[in-house]
């Protein structure tokens, strides 16, 4: 039996058998990550989680944006991409690639860790959203952002499945619902939208105990000489004045 979230079909989770499919040569000029990557702004030494890295295409692009100081989590629920991925990050010489085992309930990532995750082509597949969502609302810094790449379930001239597709529409609901504020859509990719949306900060308000001396002012009566200030008339003088003003009025 397949899965709904929200009323959507959620898609099914590419096996490692189709792995070919992530590293095919023309995906760089039918995709353009390289445009993808330029708006994150990924700067050198940045904590980056890539969710649902498959045999690491994304990460391996990332990895070299973060240099060395930098470090790229990537994770994946099937163990098989992940062996493909160590193998691919060796070759290249990624040294600051950690690959993460997650599981459909928890992404596994360390907590408030994280300034960028970035999911390409995954969220679809996420079979327990609100707790992969849980977990990486947990795994983000409070500024970070979590960014989803997902092909247009908007436009039907993209040759998918619905369910291997996103509208900004079902991303957003998802998403809100789920403790997220969206940030915005850059619609810059030849096929894909780019959603990027922050944590929802949960502003803990701080009710200052009154203290002991304003406490004491509280419940102190109102004083004599003030009391008496209340209830004297107008001074003769105040009077006077008004009166003065009257007759240069007339
Ligand atoms: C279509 S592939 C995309 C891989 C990679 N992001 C890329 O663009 O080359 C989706 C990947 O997400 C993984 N995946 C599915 N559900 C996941 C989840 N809940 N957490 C982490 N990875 C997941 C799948 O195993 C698969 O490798």
């Amino acid at each position: 039996m397949r899965n709904y979230y929200m009323g959507r079909l959620i898609g099914q989770v590419m096996p490692s058998s189709d792995a070919a499919l992530l590293s095919r040569s023309q995906r760089a000029f039918q995709e353009r990550p390289d445009l993808m990557l330029n708006v994150l702004n990924i700067r050198p030494g940045m904590i980056v989680a890539d969710v649902g890295a498959g045999t690491g295409y994304t990460s391996l692009q990332i990895a070299k944006r973060v240099g060395p100081t930098g470090i790229v989590f990537s994770t994946d629920v099937q163990k098989s991409m992940l062996q493909l991925l160590t193998i691919n990050a060796i070759y290249y010489g990624m040294h600051n690639i950690r690959p993460v085992l997650s599981t459909a309930d928890n992404p596994n990532l360390p907590h408030n860790s994280f300034d960028l995750i970035l999911m390409v082509d995954t969220y679809h597949e996420c079979s327990n959203p609100p707790a992969t969502l849980r977990g990486l609302r947990k795994a983000l810094k409070p500024n970070g952002r979590i960014v989803v790449v997902e092909y247009r379930a908007e436009d039907a001239n993209i040759p998918l499945l619905l369910d291997h597709k996103m509208s900004i529409y079902q991303t957003r609901l998802e998403f809100e619902t789920n403790g997220f504020i969206f940030i915005g859509n850059v619609e810059i990719l030849p096929l894909q939208h780019i959603m990027i949306f922050q944590k929802q900060q949960v502003r803990k308000q701080v009710r200052e105990p009154v203290s002991e001396p304003v406490r004491e002012q509280l419940r102190e009566p109102v004083s004599e000489p003030v009391r008496a200030q209340l209830r004297e008339p107008v001074r003769e003088q105040l009077r006077e004045q008004l009166r003065e003003q009257e007759r240069e009025q007339v």
